[in-house]
């Protein structure tokens, strides 16, 4: 709890220019004034946060030149820790793979571990886009295309981020709120053009469990929604965030938001652009000053009032004392230093988890053990700066690359590698000396993808598919005829059909982090029997974005040969590959799907449990998904929804019974109001190892 009457006292011996202080946040590696103004105007009170910026030294220093001001207020330092501090994780697109809660936070946590003594307080995370179309570049920043998912996410990571008390957690941010992953073809900034039902049943659900795991701040996004702009959205950030879902942070603007409120045509000049973003809930201004340079006229104008400027200055300080800052402002970089490997453990294993297996034919992989010479080919194969994929900003130059792993793992086999292409450049003149690298061998690993720098903000994409001469290798080295594994290294599904058509396997590997060549090597040498799953429906091409499993039903559904029917011509009806979809070095069978009781009323909740065994010769772990469907309800209900997942851990020859419990809330959906109800009647359940209908287990419940 915080103490409110501190915050009061503060409050109330404050000028206008250390509230507004209070609310602007600089950027500190591109402060607009200038270095030592910003130095200056830390020291005057006028600032009251800096981001992108750690180490305990610096931040020290620049926290006791806040502190000895009269007010004694210390700054909060902010950093986008979305997937690791200094220990670098899987990116989240890839950690969703991984369908792990407690995975996911205990990411979180080492993080936390890592940047608090780093004197980092707030954390730009976790990232709760849904996204469904891999042409957008942040697509690997967040959790993938599915609502329950996401906010399973972010639960696990604002716990992770937090603890049970702030004191000893670093604050997170649940951004970017709302819909950003929803913006036209991907680009960037777009327009987020959606119904309400659409933001209400698929986009916001996340923001609203991290809410009630208690996050301490929410970030608006930079998009409009129909024609408003996240950072202007009263309705979204006043109504719903504070008022429905009493949700009682900060909300930080994203970087030059407020600002920008000109330029999306909602603000004449920066009074209506400031006073808009704080009348609408947006508590920080980050980096464009513009609270400080628009507020004050927006006083003079009565655009705002100085109550509307102590609510958010309030807020701020309240989260300042929860944090412990007030009371004992280093304390967080006191604590003992970790030793530099302390969490590598734990991204190997993170790694490992992440990665999904897509095909594996001729039983390629696991590698055999004794084989004798592995070409591993391709411009991602040995390069340390590449696992990281966006975001990793204390990482340092190193990480493990796969051709490391290898060698790690099989130290009597000989590695050979040989980068055959740059990632983008064009030019194909390291093509003969990697042919003869895989005709000496015995495997041909190829790792392909992205660059790092092409995932993350900005980094739409219109084509998604090998970068630069990428195709012209991988193919000359297919060509050779050796079994042969493709690693994808991206931030995205990337759309490669005819790759996955001629290599033997295919591991989706994305940006794995510092552990991820051992992490890789763990799978492809068997030493972990592959277990990730894919959290987003992974097309054969672009002009098949939206793809997503949860799609509604059609009156003309999507038959192969029928002419009248939902679909293209041109291109399949199904996905490359199923949302769920994630191969293993073993077998799982399903079976025994039961549902007790059949029917229910009131608040009645059902179990639903099937049995899962191990029927190949390793073991291994299976992840279950529950799927429900409503077919007859008021308002069309998607031909599948996801209501929960649980892993089996199995030895070959056990079986378990995995054990689900739906509640009536489950069964609910938006009515034409907007408004949550159930209404009786049949609903469908699936329970399977992918969204692949064709191959799910299904019984069914009745609601009175
Ligand atoms: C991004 C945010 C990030 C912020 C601060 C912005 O450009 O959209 O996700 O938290 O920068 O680094």
């Amino acid at each position: 709890m915080a103490d409110k009457d501190r915050v009061e006292r503060l409050l109330a011996s404050m000028t206008l220019e250390e509230k507004l202080g209070q609310l602007n946040m600089i950027d500190a590696g591109a402060p607009p004034m200038g270095e030592p103004e910003m130095e200056r105007q830390v020291a005057a009170g006028r600032i009251g946060s800096l981001l992108n910026i750690h180490g305990a030294e610096r931040l020290n220093r620049l926290q006791k030149m806040a502190v000895d001001n009269r007010l004694k207020i210390p700054l909060i330092f902010g950093l986008d820790v979305l997937h690791g501090h200094r220990t670098i994780f899987p990116l989240p697109i890839a950690e969703t793979c991984a369908f792990d809660p407690g995975l996911w936070e205990r990411t979180a946590r080492a993080a936390v571990e890592e940047t608090s003594r780093a004197a980092v307080t707030l954390t730009f995370a976790p990232m709760l886009d849904v996204c469904r179309d891999p042409r957008w570049g942040r697509i690997a920043e967040g959790p993938g295309e599915d609502t329950l998912v996401t906010s399973r996410y972010a639960e696990a990571k604002v716990r992770g981020f937090q603890g049970t008390d702030l004191r000893d957690g670093v604050a997170a941010t649940a951004k970017h709120m709302g819909a950003y992953g929803a913006v036209a073809a991907g680009r960037d900034y777009g327009s987020a053009d959606i119904s309400e039902r659409q933001l209400a049943e698929v986009y916001l659900p996340p923001f609203e469990a991290a809410v009630k795991a208690g996050v301490a701040a929410v970030m608006p996004s930079f998009n409009d929604v129909a024609g408003i702009p996240a950072t202007a959205h009263g309705e979204i950030l006043n109504d719903l965030l504070r008022t429905r879902w009493g949700f009682d942070g900060i909300v930080v603007s994203d970087y030059t938001a407020v600002v920008e409120l000109i330029a999306h045509g909602v603000a004449g000049d920066i009074a209506e652009a400031s006073a808009l973003a704080l009348k609408s809930g947006v508590d920080i201004d980050m980096q464009d000053e513009a609270y400080v340079r628009g507020l004050p006229d927006a006083l003079k104008r009565g655009l705002v009032t100085m109550g509307d400027i102590d609510r958010a200055v309030r807020r701020m300080l309240t989260l300042k004392e929860r944090l412990g800052l007030l009371d004992d402002t280093y304390r967080r970089t006191s604590a003992p230093p970790l030793p530099a490997n302390h969490y590598d453990a734990l991204a190997r294993d993170a790694a490992r988890r992440s990665a999904v297996l897509l095909k594996n034919e001729k039983s390629v992989l696991p590698l055999k053990p004794g084989t004798r010479r592995i070409a591993v080919i391709g411009p991602l194969g040995d390069d340390p700066l590449q696992m990281f994929g966006c975001w990793f900003a204390a990482a340092g130059m190193d990480s493990a690359t796969i051709v490391r792993g290898l060698r790690a793992a099989l130290p009597q086999t000989e590695i050979l590698h040989e980068i055959g292409a740059h990632i983008e450049e064009p030019g194909e003149t390291g093509i003969a000396a990697a042919v003869a690298a895989a005709r000496s061998a015995d495997v041909v690993i190829l790792c392909v993808g992205e660059k790092k720098e092409m995932t993350g903000e900005a980094q739409g994409r219109g084509r998604l598919e090998l970068p630069g001469s990428q195709r012209a290798l991988a193919e000359a080295v297919l060509a050779v005829g050796k079994p042969t594994v493709a690693i994808l290294c991206a931030g995205r599904p990337l759309t490669v059909p005819w790759l996955f058509e001629r290599a033997d396997a295919a591991l989706a590997a994305w940006f794995l982090g510092s552990e991820a060549g051992h992490g890789i090597a763990d799978v492809l040498t068997g030493a972990w029997s592959p277990s990730g799953k894919l959290s987003v429906t992974w097309p054969h091409d672009v002009g098949q974005i939206p793809i997503f499993y949860s799609h509604r039903a059609t009156g003309r559904p999507a038959v192969p040969d029928v002419y009248y029917c939902n679909r293209h011509t041109d291109l399949p009806i199904e996905p490359q590959f199923h949302f769920g979809h994630g191969l293993s070095y073993t077998r799982f069978a399903v079976t025994k799907l039961n549902a007790t009781p059949a029917e229910i009323s009131g608040d009645q909740s059902v179990t639903i449990e099937a049995e899962v065994a191990n029927e190949g010769g390793v073991a291994g772990e299976e992840t279950l998904f529950l799927f429900l469907r409503d077919p007859v309800a008021s308002v069309a209900r998607p031909v599948l929804e996801l209501k929960d997942f649980a892993k089996a851990v199995l030895k070959p020859g056990e079986r378990k019974t995995v054990r689900f419990t739906l509640a009536r809330n489950d069964l609910a959906f938006l009515g034409r109001d907007l408004k949550p109800r159930v209404e009786p009647g049949e609903f469908q359940i699936f329970v399977g190892a992918n969204a692949d209908r064709s191959k799910l287990t299904a019984t069914a419940i009745r609601y009175r």
